[in-house]
């Protein structure tokens, strides 16, 4: 996604200048070709030559410098930029953005460049949340541009409030998101599913499964960095939500299945990579569950103290939508007798297998009317739950069989939107 982009990376003299460093490394690692401009001020706090040697390029600051040529160099990053991020923004430099004064190589840059504008403001509380800041933001906004909220914590004055620049993977996410946004899945809506349920047993235990929500977390960035509108549907798990996503969190099955149905309504892609648990005990106990005299047989023990939990069947989320128009047997969109859905919902499913993958794959796909499964053999070590890599076979609706070799996540990510893209409806 990042691989041969041109992104222009603006410093502005803020102490948070320094975390911009990460910035630009981890751009320059994932194959962006990043030139950085430093504000006058920027150079108080971090030296060229850090960022020079993260970039692997030139950088660059100054506008008036006596040979000239950098007046010209600034028209020329300004045409090739794909990207300009000024990380941190100051209230100064957002100012100056707001006015259209060109006072600097950064400013200069930023008022000749046609490409999208990505700000990270971090500053002092106060000059934050001044109205003169909050109006200039409110005006570039306005104009296009994607304001990356500051956090709120502990500021290098000592006050607390909002200012801190955000982590540099929130930083990354809204420079792939900004650069996605006319990617194949622009103006899409797509739900994603991601991670286990949790099926409560008392108010302190749960039956649940290994599924860490890497794949899922995977499949959401993936369709955001294609210029998505993706909500994010996650049970329990320990990953940060990726920027720029809609992250609607659940503990267990039933709330799985509320959480879909609505959001389905209006959108084009369902993608279940979520371990729904397959069963829940079935009157979770109001109190914790004591060992001992435990809670008697009411409560599923036993006389040697022995539990014994009795589980009921979940719902079936996805098997339940195979009537809806989009099921794979309807090839295009459809109004229900409710006016619900004017277009086809492409269904993917997810299965993990520990044997006869292929058998199971397919007669999964068939009984759940699904456009694409993706089966990933969970008995492997390079694959399934909780590691980075997947070996996965997607099986197509048409009888299509694509055994593919281990790839990181990300990877799998990547071919499962490549397959879906061309399923999507134009109506
Ligand atoms: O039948 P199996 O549980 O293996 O099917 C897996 C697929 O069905 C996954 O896409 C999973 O998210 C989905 N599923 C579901 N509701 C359940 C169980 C699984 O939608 N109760």
């Amino acid at each position: 996604m990042l691989l041969n982009k041109r992104i222009i990376i603006g410093i502005c003299g803020g102490i948070a200048s320094y975390k911009a460093v990460d910035l630009v490394s981890k751009l320059q690692q994932a194959g962006a070709l990043v030139d950085v401009i430093l504000t006058e001020h920027a150079e108080d706090f971090v030296r060229p030559l850090t960022f020079s040697t993260m970039s692997h390029r030139p950088v660059y600051s100054d506008l008036w410098e006596a040979s000239g040529r950098a007046a010209e160099t600034h028209i020329a990053l300004a045409e090739e930029a794909e990207l300009l991020a000024i990380v941190p923004a100051t209230a100064n430099t957002i100012a100056k953005l707001a006015y259209g004064i060109a006072d600097n190589m950064l400013t200069a840059v930023a008022l000749a460049t046609k490409a999208p504008l990505v700000l990270a403001p971090a500053m002092y509380r106060d000059m934050y949340t001044h109205p003169a800041t909050q109006a200039n933001l409110a005006l570039l906004r306005e104009r296009g541009a994607c304001i990356i909220e500051p956090e709120v914590g502990r500021l290098a004055s000592g006050a607390v409030g909002p200012g801190r620049l955000p982590t540099t993977e929130v930083l990354q996410g809204a420079i792939s998101k900004a650069l996605g946004r006319n990617g194949d899945l622009a103006h899409r809506l797509v739900v994603v599913t991601a991670g286990g349920t949790h099926e409560p047993i008392d108010p302190v235990r749960y039956v649940g499964n290994r599924s860490s929500g890497k794949m899922g977390y995977a499949i959401a960035t993936e369709a955001r960095d294609r210029g998505a509108d993706v909500i994010l549907i996650s049970g329990p798990v320990a990953l940060e939500a990726p920027y720029g996503v809609e992250l609607r969190t659940v503990e267990t099955a039933l709330q799985m299945r509320d959480a879909v149905q609505s959001a389905i309504t209006g959108a084009d892609v369902l993608v279940m990579s979520a371990a729904v648990a397959d069963f829940r005990p079935d009157t979770p106990a109001a109190q914790k569950l004591k060992k001992g005299n435990g809670g008697g047989e009411a409560q599923g023990f036993d006389a040697h103290g022995g539990l014994t939990l009795h589980l009921v069947r979940n719902p079936d989320i996805l098997g339940e939508l195979a009537g809806i128009p989009g099921s794979s047997e309807t090839s295009h969109g459809q109004i229900t007798d409710k006016g619900e859905r004017s277009k086809r919902l492409v269904r993917v499913g997810f299965a993990a297998e520990t044997n006869d993958i292929v058998t199971n794959a397919q007669s999964k796909l068939q009984a759940k009317h699904l456009d694409l499964l993706v089966a990933n053999d969970v008995g492997r070590r390079d694959s399934g739950f909780g590691v980075e890599t997947n070996k996965v076979i997607i099986f197509h609706a048409t009888g299509q069989i694509e055994d593919l070799p281990v790839m990181p996540k990300t990877g799998v990510a990547a071919t499962i939107w490549d397959r879906i893209v061309p399923l999507l409806s134009t109506t």
